[in-house]
């Protein structure tokens, strides 16, 4: 925005009335202090915000806080395929994703337009080195994926990049660095998500980050669905032929990218519409902070942790697993045809969730720079999942937890570096063990090595080429396949 803008010496009035109409004009207090060149890149700022929209979006969230009321709906399990589950054939599944992705009709996507903030990490996630032993950036190990899927379907799959326009540059950068991973390098495309204004959590007035620049925020995962549209990635992918999509997230190094039974499910299965399905992992723990996918008066969709009432959280099936137990992998087939659905109108339709967060910016009376020690102000998202029940029947794959979930979401503890690398152990310690192989656990069982399998070496046990078998391993040996 800021090298395409025009440098301008007023705002123009319609402008000008927009702002004002809305109630908020505090944005242009310091407009007569801008250099020409930095007015006109406010300007063209301002122009993006859909400020008609903003006195609702206020109401709605930022002075008031929705809430789901668990006990005023119907709340059933989904339909759900597991993959423990001998009842339906994986291998005639198999068959219809493996032709899906061989007549070129399947793209990966990965989200990657997030901040971070939790992890603390400086610059894009996926930069970040994920790998259990070889410490690859996740990028790498995501492109690992769509290269075998490549290899092993025969075909061009292109993979499509979601950024936020503040790492966007830097991802693009990254990966010209690294040759986009052995990627040819047109079939990688970047595309940036949108952003949303952040306001004042007491006032509801939108907070400028400086005199000529309102503060925002990325417009959530969610927000992909309207990117992939703007942004003429959509189209790229019709000219491509691709029909369905494959989503993952940029912090999950197991993510299989590409996965023939699940793109098959979602294609085929009864109950699935095409439109978008989920791929779930069996939640144990009722306490564990996972969203659940679940019917919700007859739509699939997702309960956050934060609105399941702990009874709803622990009650047990007949069989002694949890009731709603279908865990929240954020991985996702979505079709072209669906996200082309959503976007006919203008709006997603999908809403928005607040988040209250600490966000640097100036007083807008004085102009003096305000640097929070409380969160002070609310960022709006929208999340993918919303979409679920906008489709006309989802289905659900259940696979299990090691097999595609590690994600490195905080500095310490759950879901963190640490974790990711010995939940990527324990994966290839199965399946090293699964062909044979010793590997040395501690008393209280976990492997008592670090190993990781990259999916160019095998994708599954079955796959691990006898020449690549170690004879044995040590204990506190690091070995990566
Ligand atoms: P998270 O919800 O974990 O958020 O994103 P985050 O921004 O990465 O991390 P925190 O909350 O600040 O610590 C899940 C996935 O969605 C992507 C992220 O890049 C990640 O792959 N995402 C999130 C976006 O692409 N855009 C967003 O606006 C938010």
């Amino acid at each position: 925005v800021t090298d395409a803008a025009t440098p301008t010496t007023a705002v123009p009035p319609t402008l000008r009335d927009r702002i004002a109409t809305v109630g908020q004009e505090h944005l242009l207090n310091f407009v007569d202090e801008l250099t020409p060149e930095q007015l006109g890149a406010f300007v063209a700022q301002l122009e993006t915000i859909d400020f008609e929209r903003v006195p609702r979006l206020v109401e709605e969230y930022v002075n008031a806080k929705p809430t789901f009321d668990a006990a005023q709906h119907d709340i059933t399990p989904p339909t759900a395929f597991a993959f423990d589950d001998p009842s339906w054939n994986r291998d005639r599944f198999y068959d219809r994703g493996a032709e899906l992705i061989s007549d070129g009709k399947v793209a990966a996507f990965t989200v990657a337009g997030g901040q971070g903030s939790r992890l603390g990490y400086d610059g894009p996630k996926g930069c970040f080195p994920g790998g259990a032993v070889t410490g690859k950036p996740l990028f790498a190990m995501l492109a690992e994926w769509v290269l075998w899927a490549r290899k092993r379907f025969e075909t061009d799959i292109p993979w499509y990049v979601m950024t936020s326009p503040l790492n966007h540059q830097t991802t693009i950068d990254f990966f010209d660095e690294h040759a986009h991973f052995g990627l040819p390098r047109e079939d990688v495309v970047f595309f940036q998500q949108g952003a949303m204004p952040s306001f004042d959590m007491r006032t509801g007035r939108i907070l400028l980050k400086s005199k000529g620049e309102i503060a925002t925020n990325p417009d959530g995962h969610g927000g992909s669905l309207r990117a992939l549209h703007t942004s003429g990635a959509l189209a790229d992918m019709r000219s491509r032929g691709v029909e369905h999509i494959s989503y993952v997230q940029v912090d999950n190094p197991l993510a299989r990218v590409i996965d023939p039974v699940f793109v098959g499910l979602h294609a085929g299965a009864e109950g699935s519409s095409a439109e978008m399905s989920t791929k779930v992992i069996a939640k144990i723990d009722p306490a564990e902070k996972v969203g659940v996918i679940a019917d919700v008066d007859g739509k699939t969709g997702v309960i956050e942790y934060s609105d399941l009432p702990d009874d709803l959280a622990a009650k047990r099936s007949d069989n002694g697993d949890l009731f709603l137990k279908a865990g929240n992998t954020a991985i996702h087939m979505i079709s072209v045809d669906f996200v082309e659905r959503l976007n006919q109108g203008g709006s997603l339709g999908l809403p928005f969730h607040r988040a209250e967060k600490k966000v640097p910016c100036i007083d807008p009376d004085s102009g003096t720079p305000i640097n929070p020690a409380e969160p002070n102000g609310v960022k709006l998202e929208m999340f993918v999942f919303d979409a679920l029940p906008l489709t006309t029947g989802s289905i659900v794959y259940e696979v299990e937890r090691v097999d595609d979930f590690a994600p490195i979401k905080n500095a310490e503890g759950t879901d963190s570096p640490a974790s990711s690398k010995a939940l990527q152990t324990e994966r290839a310690a199965r399946w090293l063990e699964a062909r044979g192989v010793a590997v040395p656990r501690t008393a209280d069982g976990s492997p008592d090595c670090t190993l990781e399998i990259s999916p160019l070496t095998a994708t599954c046990s079955e796959d691990l080429p006898g020449d690549a078998m170690p004879r044995e391993i040590t204990p506190g040996q690091s070995l990566a396949l």
